[in-house]
């Protein structure tokens, strides 16, 4: 396969950044570097043959140290929203980062998305892996935790993400990507004419600040139903309290067949292109989030992106696991293997 490796500017403590060019035999092709283990670019062809970046992000390093949208973020050690920014673990309570209204988003001010993960290449030359040693109360988290995210491109067009980590101390483990794509490639407006399934017959209720109520919540019967392909802009603006609070889809949908092992979770496709994104994973939950809070920024190439110029299909526990006694919990037990697999596929429809 053949990785090239560009310089991609340098961190703000001067650390050379890189960036790291995969192509398969089809000329899909990805980009990775080793800032935050972020997704840069997925390359890949529409029903005509023409090749366009359909996930959004910048050109230089510094845009990702300001990324405030977590672009193609790696987002670690917990992925979503923690209530009140605390989490109990074996009775202690640990205060992490109260990095929005009081509570925690995607782990804090230096998330794994914000630190420079060493990088090395598979030997058959498939994908990269980062690895990344987050000390001992790294953000207010127990335990040193190493962790490894390997990014590997397949010849049947997958982008496969890869998640393994071990801690010495009791902690919480829920990483994700936070990529945003557009089917109809990066910059080319909003996602709304995009079609979703999903295989969720339910999702979890959040309150005004977003932050899970503990409801599961049958999708049947409201604007959440996705168990149907449907158009993503449908319903977006129905007179739907969950939808208000959220200014668009911004909701863990509760994944069907949870028996750990990996399966398709969701499908969407964009008809101009024929472009279809299929997503595998063994997690539980997946945040569906519609770019509500992108404002209009520059991003790759000169494009322009505003609200809903993308979707994130992050692949975790469900938000706010460590308070709800029906959630799940993402305590990983020291000594134990953190291990979780999420594949974005690439294909077209005629
Ligand atoms: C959250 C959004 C948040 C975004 C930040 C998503 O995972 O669900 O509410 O605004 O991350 O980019």
């Amino acid at each position: 396969m053949g990785i090239k490796v560009s310089r991609f500017g340098k961190t703000k403590d001067g650390k050379e950044v890189s960036i790291f060019t995969l192509m398969n035999g089809n000329g899909m092709g990805i980009e990775v570097t080793n800032y935050g283990a972020t997704l840069v670019a997925v390359t890949t062809q529409d029903r005509n043959g023409r090749f366009d970046d359909v996930v959004l992000g910048y050109d230089d390093v510094t845009d990702y140290m300001d990324n405030d949208g977590y672009f193609g973020a790696t987002i670690g050690r917990n992925g979503n929203r923690i209530g009140g920014a605390q989490v109990t673990i074996n009775g202690t309570v640990y205060e992490i980062d109260k990095n929005e209204k009081g509570n925690n988003l995607h782990s804090g001010f230096q998330g794994f998305d914000k630190v420079l993960w060493d990088a090395e290449m598979l030997t058959d030359e498939t994908g990269m892996r980062f690895s990344y040693h987050s000390p001992d109360m790294d953000q207010g988290f127990p335990g040193n935790f190493d962790v490894t995210v390997t990014y590997t491109l397949t010849e049947d067009n997958e982008v496969k993400i890869h998640y393994q980590g071990e801690a010495d101390k009791d902690t919480i483990a829920n990483l994700t990507n936070h990529t945003y794509f557009n089917l109809a490639g990066q910059g080319k407006g909003a996602i709304l004419d995009h079609q979703m399934w999903i295989d969720a017959d339910a999702f979890t209720v959040i309150d005004e600040e977003s932050i899970p109520t503990g409801e599961l919540r049958a999708v049947k019967g409201t604007p959440m139903d996705f168990m149907e392909p449907k158009v993503i802009g449908n319903d977006i603006d129905a007179d739907y309290e969950q939808l208000r609070v959220a200014g668009g889809y911004d909701h863990n949908f509760v994944l069907n067949n949870q028996d750990g092992t990996i399966r398709k979770c969701a499908v969407v496709s964009e008809d101009t292109t024929g472009r279809v994104l299929e997503v595998f994973s063994d997690c539980i939950g997946i945040q569906f989030y519609t770019g509500n809070y992108i404002t209009k920024r520059s991003g790759k190439d000169g494009e322009m992106y505003d609200k809903c110029g993308g979707f994130c299909l992050e692949t975790q526990f469900y938000p706010d696991h460590n308070h709800h006694e029906n959630f799940p919990s993402a305590v990983l037990k020291a000594g134990d293997q953190y291990e979780t697999t999420t594949i974005y596929k690439f294909s077209v429809r005629k």
